[in-house]
């Protein structure tokens, strides 16, 4: 028997989990429900990433311990997997005694074999993504290039992997091999990553406590990915005696990401596993983000979509089929309710649920629920049963290449074939002619056979609903297996139907979508309020240093943008004639222009500092500078005046 191992991302429990993190692990879950219907040896491992700087302070804020924290969101992590029906073999914590005790032994090695060494970190960091990034990678604004927050400048004493001895290797990997999937995005992550150079990765962390300790060196945790992507292998018993199935599950047959961890997998893993001299995994599979309103579902923007009030509404499985169907290998999808109806509408209610009540309900009408055995073959009967004899060939093809949307779509294809088979014999017709009994039934046998072989195929994607399938048209679990679903006319000639319940409701667009949007607005979280820490208390100074700082109310004439610069904007500043009158006012240079557009200020007074030698930003002179605070999110606020104060006016 071969054996199949597959692995989501271990999640952050951070928060709550939404619709974005289903992706994954509905994708996977697919995936190795087919692989052990074809008799393979399935482990599929999910879990969750539990230490970091994050977690601390989250816990911290809620007086509580990290572990109690992290105990509570993976509850809530298991009862949504739970919902959705997924069929995960082990569920590893990275706070689980037998992975802490094994990324140790990692650690320790890769030190050993001399590719971990001990410097200095100095960079942009992006508290939030606990990240450090160059100056190269950051986004167009200065920010974090995955948040598009402030970072600041931090140093610290680290350990760092070095990355480079494996530059040439990581790079035929991507793009000689089929690791990555999908292929395209070689490209970017040997551009940007590789051909500048390969920078060796910080590995530890001395900032926060809630991490793995590094054993020779305990004032140091082992930061986010070492332990994080060790998961992979520490779950099978490498390094730990709490599982012993490392020699025959690795390497992993496929790990599926979205694509903001892509570069963790497609790089830095496969240089720790070459590093450690352990077989690289086969694949990573690589998809998009569910994006909401244009922008990335998550909880600190606030578009949470809740996968409990949806699956309330349409079921588990139809959630599962949805985003399954709308989100291609390497693409992101955006959710939208509409969609979301106007898909179940097409595909699940008119699409499979009409196929099967109209076919139960006319083998109930015209025979009582049992077919008859008497056959006679007719136009279309050969292109239905083809379609249908190889749709499981497909269907495998698609799996094997992680395309799950196009696997759905062969077997919605095989569905409107059965539809159209409906349209082109006219069993209604031959309902009404008696000579016609032996060939309607062998339309119905048809229908029901084409059924059967779509909803085998079908039930690993939505294991829920098939059986109620099955149920109405009369298989057995002898007739619904890999096996029988590669073959047509596996039902027996004499099945008998039972018609139930409408097994995929439609939807009445309109209201639905106005009740939806009205749920969602009223359950939906609060955006997270930025948590603000003030900036740290400057030196004392006496009144006299105070003193010195000349502080003013100015008007703001005009303002515009500072060409070449997304940070400056330039004020014409009427500072009451203390510049001099002949100058008419003054200029100031101010590096707001991300938070304010120069209308926003224009016949507004503000406070300066007056005195403030002269400087030049981006080539243009600035005389003074103009007040402004830290905002929660990292922004800064101009600080106004009573705007009744004269220009001129001294701030003491
Ligand atoms: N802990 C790391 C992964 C370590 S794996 C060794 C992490 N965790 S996460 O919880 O932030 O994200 C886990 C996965 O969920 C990532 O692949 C992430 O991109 C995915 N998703 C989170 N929101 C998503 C969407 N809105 N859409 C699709 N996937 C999304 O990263």
């Amino acid at each position: 028997m071969s054996k199949f191992y597959i692995t989501t991302p271990i999640y952050y429990p951070s928060g709550e989990p939404h619709i974005g993190h289903c992706y994954t692990t509905v994708a996977c879950d697919s995936i190795a429900r087919y692989k052990r219907m074809q008799g393979c040896d399935v482990m599929f491992l999910t879990g969750t990433d539990e230490h970091g700087q994050k977690i601390e302070e989250k816990a911290k804020a809620q007086g509580i311990t990290p572990k109690e924290y992290v105990d509570e969101k993976v509850a809530g992590f298991k009862k949504l997997w739970e919902y959705m029906n997924i069929s995960y073999d082990r569920y590893i914590r990275t706070t689980d005694d037998y992975h802490v005790e094994a990324v140790q032994k990692i650690f320790k090695e890769l030190y050993d074999r001399g590719y971990i060494y001990k410097g200095s970190y100095k960079g942009k960091y992006c508290t939030p993504c606990e990240s450090f990034w160059t100056e190269s990678q950051l986004d167009e604004n200065g920010c974090c290039p995955e948040c598009h927050r402030p970072v600041v400048e931090a140093e610290e004493e680290a350990y760092f992997f070095k990355m480079s001895p494996f530059a040439e290797r990581i790079e035929k990997l991507l793009t000689e091999t089929d690791y990555l999937r999908p292929k395209t995005r070689a490209v970017e992550l040997v551009n940007n990553f590789i051909k500048p150079g390969l920078e060796d990765l910080c590995v530890s962390r001395t900032s926060f406590t809630w991490g793995i300790p590094v054993t020779f060196d305990p004032k140091h945790v082992v930061y986010v990915w070492v332990d994080a992507l060790s998961n992979y292998c520490t779950a099978l018993g490498f390094k730990n005696d709490h599982y012993n199935d490392y020699d025959k599950y690795w390497p992993a047959d496929v790990h599926m990401v979205a694509k903001d961890i892509m570069r963790f997998h497609a790089i830095i893993w496969p240089a720790i596993l070459m590093a450690l001299e352990q077989p690289l995994p086969k694949h990573l599979a690589v998809h998009g983000w569910i994006t909401f309103n244009g922008q990335k579902m998550s909880k600190s923007i606030g578009n949470v979509v809740d996968p409990f009030l949806l699956g309330e509404r349409y079921g588990a499985d139809t959630i599962r089929y949805h985003i399954l169907r709308e989100m291609a290998l390497g693409a992101d999808s955006s959710f939208s309710n509409e969609i979301m109806i106007k898909r179940i509408n097409s595909d699940l209610a008119n699409g499979l649920g009409n196929l099967v009540s109209r076919t139960v309900a006319m083998a109930d009408k015209y025979f009582g629920g049992t077919l008859p055995t008497e056959r006679e073959a007719g136009d279309f009967d050969n292109e239905l049963i083809t379609a249908v004899e190889g749709l499981r060939e497909k269907v495998d093809v698609c799996v094997d290449e992680t395309r799950l949307k196009n696997a759905l779509e062969e077997i919605f294809t095989v569905v409107d074939r059965a539809n159209k088979y409906i349209d082109e014999t006219e069993p209604w017709v031959l309902g009404k002619d008696e000579s016609k009994k032996a060939r309607l039934a062998t339309v119905l046998y048809n229908l029901l056979d084409a059924i059967r072989v779509v909803s085998t195929l079908l039930s690993a994607f939505m294991p829920t609903d098939m059986p109620k399938v099955w149920e109405q048209i009369g298989a057995k679990a002898e007739h619904v297996t890999y096996e029988a679903a590669g073959k047509f006319g596996v039902l027996p000639a004499d099945v008998t139907v039972h018609k139930g319940a409408i097994i995929f409701p439609r939807i009445d667009v309109d209201k639905e979508i106005e009740a939806l949007n009205e749920i969602i607005k009223n359950n939906a979280p609060q955006p997270e309020e930025p948590e603000f820490t003030p900036a740290e208390l400057a030196e004392q100074i006496t009144i006299d240093d105070f003193a010195k700082a000349d502080l003013r109310v100015a008007l703001v004439k005009s303002a515009e943008k500072v060409k070449k610069s997304k940070k400056l904007l330039c004020l014409q500043l009427d500072d009451g004639g203390l510049s001099g009158a002949e100058t008419g006012g003054r200029q100031v240079v101010s590096g707001i222009a991300q938070w304010y557009k120069p209308e926003d200020l224009v016949g507004k007074k503000v406070i300066i500092v007056a005195n403030l030698a002269p400087a030049t930003l981006c080539g243009v002179e600035s005389q003074g500078m103009i007040l402004a605070a830290d905002t929660p999110d990292g922004g800064a606020a101009v600080v106004f005046p009573d705007q009744s104060l004269p220009c001129g006016s001294k701030i003491r």
